[in-house]
């Protein structure tokens, strides 16, 4: 009895001898990312998650290493993605990604993730770059905002210039109105800036009629156009909107009020979401400017993958200190036809 208990111990010992042996020389098999988004509803993000979900399946075809991917949704609360953060270190998520609901209040995130010793990679809602800095394990992939308000100021000037029937009451001057995402988003308050300045800077003279905030949404945005229309009526000539949600939200108003095609203002928006593409092609939206979700979802399964495994990421393609940002690229009403996405090649 005691002998077979013996035996049994040292059999135990030398199997975990092994297994210790075995495991540190082990390939890796399996990892795992864990990704909290701020809205799962949020139509850029969405798509840029299937993104993410069809670059992972590809590397781990490629890689022969199986790649979990689990996704919450923080429905727009950040304490709840506090705690989706902690469960995903505990289930052991080799790197957590984080679509941060509240862009000033990362500490939480960022706390947990360093006792724990797990890697953060922020995406799409930029934090403070002090906060960044805070642990030599975190990252952001985004895009940079004012490239994005400057190429939709780009699109309403030239329309401006090339269709006179645009500057409804022949005064030379662009009356606009402005639907604008959430307050205190880097993408609502860049982007509005530099395409109001960038279309001043083409020379063409605007007046502001109005501003709403819509927080991205197309609801939001066809209630707050249909206020605009009632105050502003036919003197709205331009609509920016600070993504295509929002623009495609103003069209619903006008097509809602029975406006006519011709009369209606220009629309241009940012993103270039199916829907919104789709609307510059068939002439809805004089044009749109897109927001390379493939690119960026590439390179945060890139960047996830290299910290998951080896963890060299100066091998990451376009990592420029911690942070990875993919341009954006102007589509107007003429070239939306043959425009194509750059995928993952352009990655
Ligand atoms: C922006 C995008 C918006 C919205 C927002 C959410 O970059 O243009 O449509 O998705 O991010 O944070």
């Amino acid at each position: 009895m005691r002998k077979a208990s013996i035996l049994a111990i040292v059999v135990i010992g030398i199997f975990m001898l092994c297994g210790c042996g075995s495991v540190k020389d082990q390939p890796i098999k399996n990892i795992k990312i864990g990704i909290s988004v701020y809205d799962q509803y949020d139509t850029f993000v969405s798509q840029m998650m299937s993104a993410f979900n069809a670059y992972a399946m590809q590397k781990q075809e490629n890689t022969g290493i199986t790649i979990n991917v689990e996704i919450y949704n923080a429905s727009g609360s950040q304490s709840t993605q506090n705690e989706q953060v902690e469960s995903m270190i505990k289930e052991g998520c080799n790197v957590v990604c984080v679509n941060l609901v509240d862009r000033t209040d990362p500490t939480a995130v960022i706390d947990a993730a360093e006792k724990n010793n797990v890697p953060v990679i922020f995406f799409n809602r930029e934090l403070v770059e002090e906060d960044l800095r805070r642990w030599n394990n975190l990252y952001y992939v985004g895009a940079e905002a004012f490239e994005s308000g400057i190429m939709e100021g780009e699109l309403a000037a030239e329309a401006f210039h090339e269709q006179e029937e645009l500057d409804k009451n022949q005064d030379g001057i662009f009356q606009y109105v402005v639907l604008e995402g959430e307050v205190g988003h880097q993408d609502a308050i860049v982007r509005t800036e530099y395409s109001v300045n960038t279309i001043i800077q083409k020379g063409v003279s605007v007046e502001k009629l109005g501003y709403a905030i819509a927080n991205w949404n197309r609801a939001q945005a066809q209630t707050k156009m249909n206020q605009m229309l009632e105050e502003y009526g036919g003197q709205i000539e331009l609509v920016l909107a600070n993504n295509d949600d929002m623009a495609l939200g103003a069209i619903d108003a006008l097509k809602a009020q029975n406006i006519p095609q011709s009369e209606w203002p220009a629309v241009v928006g940012i993103d270039g979401t199916d829907v919104g593409l789709e609307a510059v092609r068939n002439g809805e939206m004089i044009g749109t400017v897109y927001n390379d979700k493939e690119g960026q979802a590439a390179a945060m399964l890139e960047l996830a993958y290299t910290l998951s495994t080896d963890g060299a990421v100066s091998s990451v393609d376009k990592l420029t200190g911690n942070t990875i940002r993919l341009p954006y690229i102007k589509v107007s009403a003429k070239e939306a036809g043959s425009f194509t996405p750059p995928g993952a090649d352009g990655y």
